[in-house]
């Protein structure tokens, strides 16, 4: 089976653009591929984060992976952290990567403009991290959205060089695009994704908020003053009610032109109203699941230390290839 790696970072609490735009897909290949998902906590420092608030959302969005149908005896469950091969390899393809490339990053170009106080090595060599995370598992296939492509082209370059001095030592990953790729944005502004990390609440809905709470950001969310309203699908004269129909059609599996036909004639309250009671009866069961498991300490150890086993066990082969490779003496 082909090898796929994917992770999140747990810079805040995983939200629905997560959810119909990664977990969901995870869920989905589970049978068909050799599927890796770790919690990149080693990433997410690149941005400051409170210790307390950082160790939670790591422990949530492990419950939160259980809760969406990730299965730890499908699928390899792991934290970043738990498997320092990804920094040990992460520190030599630094050594393999120009300062040239790293600058045109426009990830960091846009991160370090927003978070400019803190613009830290770290945050400059994420992408070297990333490759370390794809290339230590050999995996074939990545699952990315637009704003991965860039540093997934990136890994790929960095193994091509690698194997070009070194010898065959590195899988070049492919991107994979799921068929259905939702990319979920901000309600409030939905000319920009949405993301767990933005400083304005009104912008995300949470996977583990509460029911009423997710319904009043929905009826808040920005659409436009049209007269009369039109529920039509126009990402650029219409950003927030295709999103609102994007939401729709991911959570409830309609196309959106089935959507646009059924909401002819009517207002922007009706849909949204529609939204939120879909988005409130997926997550209900969710978040009921995600209290289960988040509370079964034996079983969250468990997964935890199982996922890190097996992870580093592989971890290991490729990276006493590289050391070989590279000239260390093996120890
Ligand atoms: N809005 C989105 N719509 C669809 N998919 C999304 N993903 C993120 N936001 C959306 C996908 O979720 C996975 C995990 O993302 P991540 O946590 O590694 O980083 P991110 O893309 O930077 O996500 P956030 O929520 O925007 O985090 P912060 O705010 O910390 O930067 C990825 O597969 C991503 O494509």
């Amino acid at each position: 089976k082909p090898i796929v790696l994917s992770g999140a970072q747990p810079s805040g609490q995983l939200t629905i653009g997560n959810y119909l735009g990664a977990l969901r897909q995870w869920d989905r290949m589970q049978d068909d591929f050799d599927c890796l998902y770790c919690i990149v906590d080693l990433h997410a420092i690149t941005v400051r984060q409170d210790p307390s608030a950082l160790r939670n959302a790591s422990l949530d969005s492990l419950a939160l992976y259980l809760a969406c149908g990730i299965d730890p005896e499908r699928a390899g469950i792991f934290m970043q952290s738990h498997v320092p091969e990804h920094s040990q390899l992460a520190w030599v393809l630094n050594c393999y990567t120009q300062f040239g490339e790293l600058g045109r990053m426009t990830q960091f170009k846009d991160k370090s403009e927003r978070h400019n106080n803190n613009i830290n090595a770290g945050l400059f060599t994420y992408p070297v991290l990333m490759a370390a995370d794809i290339l230590l598992y050999q995996a074939n296939q990545i699952p990315v959205g637009q704003d991965q492509k860039q540093h997934l082209e990136l890994a790929r370059d960095v193994a091509m060089r690698f194997n070009a001095l070194h010898g065959d030592v590195f899988t070049v990953p492919e991107p994979f695009i799921p068929k259905v790729a939702a990319r979920v944005m901000s309600l409030q502004d939905p000319t920009k994704k949405m993301s767990k990390s933005d400083d304005n609440p009104q912008n995300f809905i949470g996977l583990l908020e509460e029911p009423k709470v997710i319904a009043k950001k929905i009826k808040r969310a920005v659409t436009d003053s049209d007269d009369p309203p039109r529920v039509t699908f126009d990402l650029e004269a219409k950003p927030g009610v295709a999103n609102l129909l994007s939401i729709l059609s991911g959570v409830t599996g309609k196309t959106v032109p089935e959507l646009e036909a059924e909401y002819q004639g009517k207002m922007y309250g009706h849909l949204k109203t529609d939204v939120a009671d879909a988005v409130v009866s997926l997550l209900e069961p969710l978040q009921q699941r995600f209290k289960e498991i988040r509370a079964d300490q034996n079983l969250m150890h468990k997964v935890l230390h199982q996922g890190a086993e097996q992870a580093r066990s592989r971890a290991a082969e490729t990276l006493r290839k590289v050391y070989d490779a590279v000239g260390f003496v093996l120890p």
